[in-house]
């Protein structure tokens, strides 16, 4: 069952989520999303595919999904690991971090930040704690 939570107040440049969680021991793939709940948009699907070790990002507009972006220097999760993840929202991109350590950037697609008032959490993960300011 994914976890479906409201962001204290809808996005705006500045806000910041950060979710504290652990991937399970034989994940195979979970996804944080940040959407709209008057619509099935997804303005930041964050995907790791622990398998491939392949971090997916992509927004799902109009019912459909986007490019992917994929790239990252290092694949920052590993079965079982405790993480703290941080978004930081800015006016023109994400920022994320990943137990400290500023892991990618995602331009936003989705433009209208107001609409996006949800923390969607799913797969193989145990989500730990959720804040956003
Ligand atoms: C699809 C997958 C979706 C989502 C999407 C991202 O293949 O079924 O859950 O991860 O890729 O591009």
């Amino acid at each position: 069952v994914p976890y479906v939570g409201r962001l204290n107040s809808a996005l705006r440049p500045g806000h910041t989520v950060a979710i504290k969680g652990e991937v399970n021991k034989n994940a195979n793939s979970f996804a944080i999303n940040l959407k709209s709940s008057d619509s099935e948009d997804i303005a930041l699907h964050l995907n790791p595919r622990m398998k491939t070790e392949v971090f997916v990002r992509n927004s799902y507009l109009h019912d459909s999904w986007g490019e992917e972006e994929k790239e990252v220097a290092n694949f920052p999760f590993s079965p079982g690991m405790y993480f703290e993840l941080i978004i930081f929202c800015d006016a023109h991109q994400f920022k994320v971090a990943i137990n400290g350590v500023h892991t990618l950037e995602y331009k936003h697609r989705f433009k209208q930040l107001e609409k996006i008032n949800l923390l969607e959490v799913t797969g193989d993960v145990q989500l730990l704690d959720v804040r956003s300011w």
